[in-house]
């Protein structure tokens, strides 16, 4: 399945984009993910909605291409970062090419909640009339603790979250391939 992973996080360090990079590699056979790079967007606009960039055309096209999207991230102030919340933003106008898309949430923080109050605001925002995605009922991915669960490499080391995750992908690949409930 071509998925895009929308990661919302641009630190050189990112635990997020490690295990991004993590589950590109260990679900290759499902799902053969790229990653846009959602900083190279310009902010949103509404005056050019209409007649966006060639890089905001992009990224459109490539998620108007998807079969599904997985978004990683890490939480700020309680809530999505605000370059992933640029990026969703220029997925909800004009040619809304999130509707009906399965979307995965995947989070990760240094912290005890990994990223929960980031993802209850995101499954609100993904249903907002421009995007209506068709998000991943259950199957909460928060990774607390992150900085104890991965290796030298960057590879997910915690047994638990790999099973976790592991089952989680079963989950969305079942989810992506049915027709949807609308
Ligand atoms: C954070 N961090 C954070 N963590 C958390 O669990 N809840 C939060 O609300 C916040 N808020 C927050 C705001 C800002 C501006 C920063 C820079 C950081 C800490 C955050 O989880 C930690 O820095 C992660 O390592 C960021 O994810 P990446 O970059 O490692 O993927």
């Amino acid at each position: 399945m071509q998925t895009t992973v929308l990661v919302g996080s641009i630190r050189k360090e990112s635990f997020n984009r490690k295990i991004a990079d993590f589950m590109k590699e260990r679900y290759a056979d499902t799902f053969r993910m790229t990653m846009p790079e959602l900083e190279k967007l310009p902010y949103f606009d509404q005056d050019t909605e209409e007649t966006p960039s060639d890089e905001v055309a992009a990224f459109k096209q490539q998620i108007k291409d998807s079969d599904a999207v997985i978004i990683v991230t890490p939480e700020y102030n309680h809530s999505v970062p605000g370059m992933l919340k640029n990026a969703l933003d220029w997925l909800s106008r004009v040619d809304k090419v999130l509707t009906g898309k399965p979307v995965l949430i995947v989070g990760a923080s240094p912290g005890f909640l990994g990223t929960v109050r980031c993802q209850m605001h995101l499954r609100q925002i993904l249903a907002a009339p421009g995007m209506s995605a068709r998000v991943l009922p259950g199957n909460e991915v928060f990774i607390g603790g992150v900085h104890q669960k991965l290796g030298e490499d960057g590879s997910i080391t915690d047994t638990g979250t790999v099973d976790f995750l592991d089952s989680v992908m079963k989950n969305f690949e079942t989810f992506a391939k049915a027709e949807p409930a609308l």
